[in-house]
């Protein structure tokens, strides 16, 4: 079994798809959810699947090695970043050579860096009027969302398109092609 950890700041919506597709896979499973909110819904979401949670400050995040310490007890191969904020130290990134995947809710590199996350990606793509919008799944380096691309995929802004509508649409992008391109990473990654 290959195991993997969710970092979630927030809702969880990805997460909660993730755990649907791997619940009862014959190959993966997610058998820890982490957050840095100690109220975050996705803490929820986790506990309905019956997978543990963890929850860590700032403090144990970067000046401690508490998180990688859980990662390894529960023998974490991979991690997927869905909603997960706080830059990922280097020591983390170094302990998981390309195996830290994240989603950004934009066409990468438009909307990317730091500060860009969230309804401000939205609000900046219908701030420029682009006429198109998507999701790039990449992995995590050293450097802020420039990791390799692995998957993106677009769809349309309207003209009336609220950032509200462009974050539905988004959404479901994401909640259509994550966990599959998750699955056929870990698939390429583990021959
Ligand atoms: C998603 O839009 C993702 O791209 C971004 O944060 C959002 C998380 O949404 N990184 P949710 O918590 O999974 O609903």
């Amino acid at each position: 079994m290959t195991s993997i950890a969710i970092f979630a700041s927030g809702s969880g919506s990805n997460a909660q798809k993730i755990m649907e597709y791997f619940d009862n896979h014959p190959s993966i499973q997610v058998k820890l959810v982490l957050s840095n909110k100690a109220d975050a819904p996705v803490l929820l979401r986790a506990a309905n699947f019956m997978v543990p949670t963890y929850v860590f400050d700032r403090k144990a995040f970067y000046e401690t090695p508490q998180v990688q310490e859980e990662l390894a007890n529960y023998k974490i191969d991979y991690i997927v970043l869905a909603g997960f904020l706080w830059l990922i130290p280097l020591s983390l990134i170094q302990s998981y050579p390309d195996k830290i995947i994240n989603i950004h809710p934009a066409l990468l590199p438009k909307y990317g860096g730091k500060g860009m996350y969230g309804m401000k990606v939205h609000e900046a793509v219908v701030q420029a009027k682009d006429i198109e919008t998507g999701i790039t799944i990449h992995l995590i380096n050293e450097e802020y969302d420039k990791g390799e691309h692995l998957f993106q995929i677009s769809c349309a802004v309207e003209i009336d398109d609220t950032p509200e509508r462009v974050a539905e649409k988004v959404h479901a992008l994401e909640h259509a092609h994550f966990p599959r391109i998750i699955e056929d990473w870990i698939n390429k990654a583990s021959k």
